[in-house]
C-alpha cells in the first residue's frame, strides 16, 4: 500500500523482500514510529549518540511521501523565506536557512560516510518566474533568502527550454534517489542494538509502551515520525493542512534539465531530473478537493516544452503545512519530556525531515539547540491566528456543508468502470467504486477521523477527506492519517 495507485519513480528500488516485522516483547532505549526520512534520520543520529533505537514502520521503509516526491534536497525553496519573513519576522527566516543549509550539508555527510549508492548530484536549486506577472514574486524571494544569509543570486541563465523572466539561484544543493537514500541509512541503522522493522504498524502508544499486533515495545523515548502525527493528543489537525500534488517522470529525446526550478505561481510548475528522465510536478490543491486531469495538465508541460519520448511514471502525495509556514519539531504535548514529533514540512521535507532528525535527537540527548522554541509544534504565532481561524472555518464549512449534499444515484446498477458515485441508504452516505474488472467497492463515506465524509480522488482511485487529508482505499483502507480505522464496508447496490 502506497500514498500513490502507481508506483512513484523511486519505489521499484525496494528489495522484494521486506524487512521482518518485529514480534515479542522488547526493550530499547528509543522508539521510532514511521520509516520515513524523518523516523530514519533521527534514529540513525540517536545509535551514533550510543542509543538503541527501534523503528517500526508500518508498510515499507520509505513507502510514504519520502519514496514519491521529486528529490530535490534544497535550502532555496521556491518562496518560503518570503512566507517564513512575513509569518515571524526576519530572525526566523535566519533560522529557517541555516537549519536548511546544515540539512544540505548533513544529507551529503551521511551519504559519504555510510558509503550510501544513492545517485547523488550537486545541482542549483532555482525559483523562477515562468511568466511576466511571477517576477515580484521572485524578486521578493531573492531579497528574502540573501536576508536569510543565503549565498543566492539572480540569474535568467537556466538550462530551461522556455523564456525564464527572472529567477533566484543557489548553487551547490543535491538531488538523490530518496528511496536509495533511505534504505542506506535503514541499512545503517541495523546494529549494535538497533533494528529497523517493516510491516509494523504501531496501534497504540500508552506511557512509555509502543505496541504493534504483534509485538510491544519498551522505551525511555518514543518518535512519532508518521508524516502526519497518529496520536489523538496534541491538537494537530486544527493547525496543519495538507495539500496533494502530481508528478510525472518522462523520458526524452535529448538530456533532461540540470536545475532543480520550481516556479512561483499558481499553478507552479516544479522540474527536476533523475539521471536521463525529466520530473515535472505540481497541480497543487487542498487534499480531499478534486483536481481536474492533473496528470494530463503535466504531461501537456512537458510535452510543449520538450521532446518527449515516453512518460514513464506518474504519481502523487501530500504533504502538511503548519498555520504559520514553520515546521512543527519538538515534544508531541507542552512539556513532554517521553514523546516527539515532527511534521509540518511543506512540502520540502528532504531537507526538513533531516534538520527535524537532528533537532529530534538533540532533544531526546538533552543536548542545547537553539532552535528548539522556534520549531517547538506548541509555539504561538499572532499574525499567523486569521489564517488558522480561516482555515478551521473551512473545514467547519466541509463538516456541516457536507451533512445536506445530495446523494448523485440511487443504485449503482449503470455505474460505469472506473468510476464512483455516492449513494445514500439507511446508514448514511456510501461511496461506491466500480472498478476496471466491472466488481462493485462500496464504504461508508464517514471519516473514521472525525466524521467528515470523503470525496473520491479519480486521479488516485481513493476516497479522501477534505477536512485533514485522511485517504482511504476503494475498500475503506487507511492510506494515510490521521484515521487508523478503516471506513465499514457497505453492501454494494
Ligand atoms: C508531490 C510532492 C513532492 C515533494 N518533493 C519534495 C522535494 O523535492 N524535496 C523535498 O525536500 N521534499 C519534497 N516533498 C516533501 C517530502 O517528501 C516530505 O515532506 C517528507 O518525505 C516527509 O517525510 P516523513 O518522514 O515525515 O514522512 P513519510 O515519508 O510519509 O514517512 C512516514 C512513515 O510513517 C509510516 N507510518 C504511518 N503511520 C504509522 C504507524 N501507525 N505505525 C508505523 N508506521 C507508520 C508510513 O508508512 C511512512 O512510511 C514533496 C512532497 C510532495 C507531496
Ligand atoms: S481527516 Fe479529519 S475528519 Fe477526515
Amino acid at each position: 500500500m502506497t500514498t500513490t495507485a502507481d508506483q512513484s519513480l523511486w519505489l521499484s528500488a525496494l528489495p522484494a523482500s521486506p524487512r521482518p516485522p518485529l514480534t515479542g516483547t522488547h526493550t530499547y532505549d528509543v522508539a521510532v514510529v514511521g520509516g520515513g526520512i524523518t523516523g530514519l534520520t533521527t534514529a540513525l543520529l540517536l545509535k551514533r549518540r550510543g542509543l538503541r533505537v527501534v523503528v517500526l514502520e508500518a508498510d515499507r521503509v520509505a513507502s510514504g511521501v519520502s519514496g514519491n516526491n521529486t528529490a530535490k534536497v534544497t535550502a532555496l525553496q521556491s518562496t518560503v523565506y518570503s512566507q517564513i519573513t512575513r509569518a515571524h519576522g526576519p530572525a526566523a527566516a535566519l533560522d529557517y536557512a541555516a537549519a536548511s543549509s546544515q540539512a544540505v550539508a548533513q544529507v551529503a555527510d551521511l551519504v559519504q560516510l555510510e558509503e550510501i549508492d544513492c545517485d547523488l548530484r550537486r545541482a542549483p536549486g532555482v525559483t523562477y518566474a515562468y511568466t511576466e506577472s511571477e517576477v515580484q514574486s521572485v524578486e521578493d524571494e531573492l531579497q528574502a533568502a540573501a536576508r536569510a544569509g543565503l549565498p543566492v543570486y539572480a540569474s535568467v541563465d537556466i538550462d530551461l527550454p522556455f523564456e525564464v523572466h527572472a529567477a533566484a539561484r543557489l548553487d551547490d544543493q543535491l538531488a538523490l534517489h530518496p528511496v536509495k537514500y533511505l534504505l542506506g541509512l535503514a541499512a545503517a541503522i541495523d546494529g549494535e542494538g538497533s533494528t529497523v522493522c517493516e510491516h509494523s504498524r504501531v496501534i497504540d502508544v500508552t506511557g512509555n509502551r509502543v505496541s504493534t499486533s504483534d509485538a510491544h515495545v519498551t522505551a525511555a523515548q518514543i518518535v512519532i515520525a508518521t508524516h502526519y502525527p497518529v496520536l489523538d493528543r496534541g491538537l494537530y489537525f486544527p493547525r496543519l493542512e495538507i495539500t496533494r500534488a502530481y508528478c510525472i517522470a518522462a523520458r526524452l529525446t535529448g538530456p533532461p534539465p540540470t536545475a532543480l526550478a520550481i516556479s512561483t505561481g499558481s499553478p507552479s510548475w516544479s522540474i527536476s531530473a533523475h539521471r536521463d528522465q525529466l520530473i515535472v510536478a505540481g497541480q497543487s490543491h487542498p487534499a480531499g478537493k478534486n483536481a481536474v486531469e492533473p496528470f494530463r495538465r503535466l504531461e501537456d508541460f512537458a510535452r510543449k516544452h520538450w521532446q518527449v519520448a515516453e512518460i514513464t511514471h506518474r504519481w502523487s502525495a501530500q504533504d502538511p503545512t503548519a498555520y504559520d509556514h514553520l515546521p512543527m519539531i519538538g515534544p508531541y504535548t507542552p512539556g513532554s519530556s517521553t514523546i516527539f514529533t515532527a511534521t509540518g514540512y511543506m512540502k520540502w521535507g528532504l531537507t526538513s525531515g533531516t534538520f527535524a532528525g537532528s533537532l529530534l535527537a538533540d532533544l531526546i540527548t538533552g543536548k542545547p539547540n537553539d532552535l528548539a522554541d522556534r520549531f517547538s509544534p506548541h509555539r504561538f504565532s499572532l499574525t499567523s491566528l486569521p489564517t488558522l481561524l480561516k482555515k478551521n472555518a473551512e473545514v467547519a464549512v466541509e463538516f456541516i456543508g457536507d451533512r445536506v449534499l445530495p446523494a448523485d444515484a440511487t443504485s449503482s446498477e449503470k455505474l460505469p468502470r472506473g468510476q464512483a458515485h455516492v449513494i445514500r441508504d439507511g446508514l448514511g452516505k456510501t461511496g461506491v467504486y466500480r472498478d476496471e474488472e466491472g466488481d462493485l467497492h462500496a464504504v461508508s463515506m464517514r471519516c473514521t477521523h472525525l466524521g467528515c465524509l470523503v470525496r473520491f480522488n479519480a486521479a488516485e482511485r481513493s476516497w479522501d477527506c477534505p477536512c485533514h487529508g485522511s485517504r482511504f482505499d476503494v475498500d475503506g483502507e487507511v492510506l494515510e492519517g490521521p484515521a487508523t480505522r478503516p471506513l465499514p464496508k457497505r453492501d454494494p447496490r
